[in-house]
């Protein structure tokens, strides 16, 4: 008798799937989806049968999309390229030429796409929207017209959903109209990311961390997401995102209902999410003067070699909302609950920063009575990007005779280096979640609403408040006032150790 293949196993066997991205020729299919979907096929985790198709409105053949994409994305997975591998990708791709428009009959495509994926309902059916929030209600609606809506379909929603509470809700509703939540996919590629699965490892994997993961030994969290790039060309964008929007509202409260979480009875779909929920319902609202007090927004002005934000090269000049809109935000957060009272989370973003950094630091409070001079508190830093890792800073002594004279030394955990693989990308896990049909990384409607509701009365403030955002150098540390958000307090923004 043949064993019978383990539970994980059973997991890893892939189905055939029909994969449709609509806007599977953007910015974000060529330097992210296809690069991580290829990983996957050279990985064996798609199955023979699965196919990957973009939706566009340009007039592309299923070879001119190859051709597309054997110019773009090929260069971008130069490790381990397996020219088989990769022919068998680039057959993997179709084309289908559809355009979704707000209202009006069904665009011809759509019987085109019909035909292609055929009245099969067993097979896994997944639509990923990587296109602007404003096309998910039309796409949802217009793919049910179209007869593709099946009960095997799920479909995921990229950022950014909405532009505040009622706008996600819109979105929400729409797309619950055609879709059922257990079938709706949110997207945050930071829960994709090794060293946040690996947050809840350490956390609850390991016995020493638990008991001192409060208020009692932990002084303050500070979440910081870094960037040195600027926004030349996406002025459109940016001036009606900002940095609140656009990095706030999701990765970095996502980090931090991580952090902040109780321990789930189960690792499962609903126990995580039930616990990051309950984070963003106890995090104390911030409105009027105290959101002059605890959040900072800035934007960036000319710096060396570098524009200010206004002087970006872009299609069109600034207009009032460019004038208005904050390239930096720093918060000063507080989850109240038993475990976190009184524990500042500090939450930084900001573009044309000194450096491209992702990262959670855990500061521990001091030692209550010292022996030695010089010591400083322990700090835990998991890094998200450049390089995934986790860091625990300690004290030791310095080698020697003489006097005992202390440096913060890191027991480090880099995972390339560890375990001597390839660290994933975050959308290659997000993707393989998606195929087989677990939403756990992925946002619940009601977190992605709890979030904005938070975010709302800090937008208000802002909004209501009429003066320009604070300027800072490009290139430097932002502006002021983000430090005096923790100077006042005695601490400080953690800065890169040098190399
Ligand atoms: N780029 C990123 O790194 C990134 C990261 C996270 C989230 N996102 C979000 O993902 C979405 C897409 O971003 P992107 O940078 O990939 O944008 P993009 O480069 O402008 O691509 C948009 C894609 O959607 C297609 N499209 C747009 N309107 C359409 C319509 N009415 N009917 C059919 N196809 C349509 C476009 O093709 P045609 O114009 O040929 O129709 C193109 O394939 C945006 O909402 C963005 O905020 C992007």
């Amino acid at each position: 008798m043949n064993p019978s293949p383990s539970p994980a196993a059973q997991r890893a066997t892939p189905h055939d799937a029909d994969l449709v991205v609509f806007g599977g020729t953007g910015d974000l299919s060529m330097r992210k989806l296809l690069p991580a979907l290829y990983h996957c096929d050279r990985d064996g985790r798609l199955a023979p049968q699965t196919r990957i198709i973009a939706l566009s409105r340009g007039g592309l053949t299923d070879d001119d999309l190859r051709g597309k994409v054997d110019a773009e994305v090929r260069s971008a997975v130069p490790e381990g390229d397996d020219p088989e591998v990769w022919r068998r990708f680039l057959a993997r791709l179709r084309h289908v030429p559809v355009d979704v428009r707000d209202d009006g009959d069904l665009h011809e495509g759509w019987r085109d796409l019909a035909a292609l994926l055929g009245g099969n309902e067993d097979r896994d059916r997944i639509f990923y929207l990587a296109s602007p929030p404003m096309t998910f209600g039309p796409f949802c609606r217009q793919a049910q017209q179209a007869g593709l809506v099946t009960p095997r379909s799920r479909v995921v929603l990229e950022k950014p959903l909405g532009r505040d509470l009622a706008s996600a809700r819109q979105i929400n509703d729409e797309v619950g109209a055609i879709f059922a939540e257990s079938q709706i996919y949110r997207i945050d590629h930071y829960l994709g990311k090794e060293t946040v699965q690996n947050l809840l490892v350490l956390r609850f994997a390991n016995a020493f961390l638990e008991p001192i993961w409060n208020s009692l030994w932990i002084d303050h969290v500070q979440i910081s997401v870094t960037e040195t790039v600027g926004t030349p060309g996406r002025r459109g964008y940016y001036d009606q995102a900002g940095a609140l929007r656009d990095m706030v509202q999701n990765h970095l409260l996502q980090l931090l209902c991580l952090v902040a979480m109780e321990p789930p009875a189960r690792n499962d779909r609903e126990s995580i999410r039930d616990e990051k929920l309950k984070v963003l319902q106890s995090l104390r609202p911030i409105s009027g003067s105290e959101a002059d007090r605890f959040t900072v927004r800035g934007q960036y002005a000319e710096g060396p070699g570098m524009p200010g934000y206004l002087d970006e090269p872009d299609r069109s000049p600034p207009t009032d909302a460019s004038y208005r809109v904050e390239t930096f935000t720093a918060i000063r957060a507080e989850v109240k609950n038993w475990r976190w009272a009184g524990v500042p989370f500090y939450l930084r973003t900001g573009k044309r920063l000194p450096s491209r950094r992702s990262e959670i630091v855990v500061q521990f409070k001091d030692v209550p009575h010292s022996i030695f001079p010089g010591g400083s508190p322990n700090r835990l830093v998991l890094r998200l990007q450049p390089s995934e890792g986790i860091d625990l800073h300690i004290m030791a002594k310095e080698p020697g005779a003489g006097e005992v004279t202390l440096r913060p030394v890191p027991l480090g955990l880099s995972f390339a280096r560890t375990f001597g693989t390839r660290v994933p990308d975050a959308y290659e896990r997000l993707l393989m979640d998606v195929m087989g049909g677990n939403p756990t990384l992925f946002m619940r409607r009601d977190e992605v609403e709890a979030a904005w509701r938070w975010i709302d009365p800090i937008l208000a403030t802002w909004d209501s408040a009429g003066t320009p955002p604070e300027p800072y150098p490009a290139g430097s540390a932002g502006p002021p006032s983000a430090h005096e958000l923790l100077g006042r307090s005695g601490r400080a923004w953690h800065e890169e150790e040098p190399a």
